[in-house]
């Protein structure tokens, strides 16, 4: 039996088999969830997403967890918000689904997600809930690994976008 969790807290001290991170297409890291991270795994982390080259918006890459709890990050670059008219709601679900797809593919059980793009890169949080719930429902219908998918909130206004969009 598959599920969907909202929670509080900070991605990094996630314990179970994979945390995804909103990156940006360099991979080298930057602010938001992306600096807690690459500060929580060390300095390892930057070393193994150089030999990436970069990732395309919406696609994924996965390296060690590394000094985190979680065995692997996922990687993906969510869209940068415009103004919904040049394909942000599909690459935001391209993030989800590629990263999920990862995921099962290491054979991963247990997933977090922080809120992709509704940070610095400004997609309306109204918006991008229900993309992220959907996409992530659609998945869990064929997981092969995948049971459990957390959605790690940073902030109360956050949790309560997702709780809205799970409960919908
Ligand atoms: N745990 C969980 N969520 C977090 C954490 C954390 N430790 N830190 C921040 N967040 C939340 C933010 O509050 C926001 O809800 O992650 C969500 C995504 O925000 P950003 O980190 O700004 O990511 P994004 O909007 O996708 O922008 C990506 O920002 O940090 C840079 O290198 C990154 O260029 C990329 C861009």
């Amino acid at each position: 039996m598959t599920q969907i969790q909202v929670i509080p807290g900070d991605i990094t001290q996630f314990a179970g088999d994979a945390i995804v991170n909103a990156a940006n297409t360099t991979l080298m890291g930057g602010g938001g969830v992306d600096g807690a991270i690459h500060r929580a795994a060390g300095p390892a982390l930057y070393a193994a997403c150089e030999k990436f080259h970069g990732c395309p918006t919406g696609e994924a890459r996965i390296t060690s967890g590394f000094a985190l709890p979680a065995k692997y990050i996922i990687h993906t670059p969510g869209p940068v918000w415009r103004d919904g008219r040049h394909g942000e709601p599909e690459l935001l679900a391209n993030s989800y689904r590629n990263s999920l797809q990862l995921t099962d593919e290491y054979g991963c059980q247990t997933v977090a997600f922080p809120s992709i793009s509704t940070g610095v890169y400004a997609f309306p949080l109204d918006q991008a809930a229900p993309i992220a719930i959907r996409t992530i429902r659609e998945f869990l219908r064929t997981a092969q690994h995948v049971q459990t998918v957390t959605m790690v909130c940073f902030d109360p206004v956050t949790e309560q976008a997702y709780q809205t969009a799970l409960n919908a």
